[in-house]
């Protein structure tokens, strides 16, 4: 069931997390188009969203007729004068200036009702909000990995952020059968920062030859971590935990201990992503 002010989301980037964004959405009976610039992520999304809907099914977690309807929710665009709706999801590569770009088109196209919810994992909403047409229609909703399944959202309120948009952003969330948190703006928000020695001092011990990726990975587990550092972060990407390590990392002002680490940067050059490329920390076929 749809909610009576939003009737079409578009999701905005249909990697690791739009895709699951857009699953999340359709199954929460709203119209979504998926936009991607690129068109072969496009179609690989289209395959993961079939794939993962029907394993719900399996589960008993969803009617046959629920998966088909989703389905036959979504559609998929590399046209951004296609993306028409009354929110916008957004999760592109973690970079300000392409947001920026992005949201300033839409609202271009859209006008000044649109409401911009991005799921940023660490970019400050309000650096984002003062290069915006309006500010005030932004506000962050940060989904985990993989978003089907994961129930927290983190709603992100900047100091632009109209209240009513933030509320019926966690409304929204709830609506998806999600776990809302609202918090207020700052660099990685609750979890992201919280996180960041978790992954941070990992890598630093298997840089400075104190331990093995897999001894890190089987100690932390075993005391209780659904997932070691290493094998978490090949899950989100390489390349987005870098970029949200960074920015963290910037944005308090470089702390040393917080500064990204450079086996991190090393595999990110040779194109070593993670699951997502089949080969990070650790290979997978
Ligand atoms: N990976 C995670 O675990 C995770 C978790 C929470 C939030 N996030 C955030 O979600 C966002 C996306 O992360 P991801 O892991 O899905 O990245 P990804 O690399 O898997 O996918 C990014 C997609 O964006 C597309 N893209 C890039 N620029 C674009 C543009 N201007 N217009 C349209 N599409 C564009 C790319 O083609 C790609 O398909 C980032 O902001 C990231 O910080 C990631």
């Amino acid at each position: 069931m749809a909610n009576n002010t939003i009737n079409t989301i578009v999701v905005c980037g249909a990697g690791t997390m739009g895709s699951g964004i857009a699953q999340v959405a359709a199954t929460a009976g709203f119209k979504v188009l998926q936009f991607d610039l690129n068109e072969s992520m496009l179609l690989k999304a289209a395959q993961s969203i079939e794939k993962s809907l029907l394993k719900f099914a399996e589960k008993g977690k969803l009617s046959k007729e629920a998966v088909e309807k989703a389905l036959s929710s979504i559609r998929y665009t590399s046209d951004i004068a296609e993306c028409k709706g009354e929110l916008v999801i957004e999760a592109i590569i973690e970079n300000r200036e392409a947001k920026v770009g992005l949201f300033n088109q839409l609202f271009t196209n859209n006008g000044s009702q649109l409401m911009i919810a991005s799921n940023t994992s660490s970019i400050s909403i309000d650096s984002i909000a003062e290069q915006v047409l309006f500010p005030s229609q932004l506000v962050g909703m940060h989904f985990f990995n993989p978003a089907p399944m994961m129930k927290l959202v983190e709603v992100i309120q900047g100091k632009y952020t109209n209240p009513a948009i933030v509320q019926q952003i966690a409304d929204l969330a709830l609506l998806m059968q999600k776990a809302p948190v609202i918090c207020k703006d700052s660099p990685g928000f609750i979890v992201n920062r919280v996180a960041r020695p978790y992954y941070l001092e990992s890598m630093h011990l298997v840089q400075n030859g104190i331990a093995t990726i897999e001894q890190v990975d089987a100690v932390l587990q075993a005391t209780g971590f659904k997932m070691g550092p290493f094998k978490l972060m090949d899950l989100i990407g390489l390349d987005i935990n870098y970029s949200v390590s960074t920015i963290v990392w910037e944005d308090l002002g470089k702390p040393p201990r917080l500064k990204p680490a450079a086996i991190q940067k090393d595999k990110i050059d040779q194109g070593l992503l993670g699951v997502k490329t089949k080969k990070g920390f650790y290979q997978y076929d």
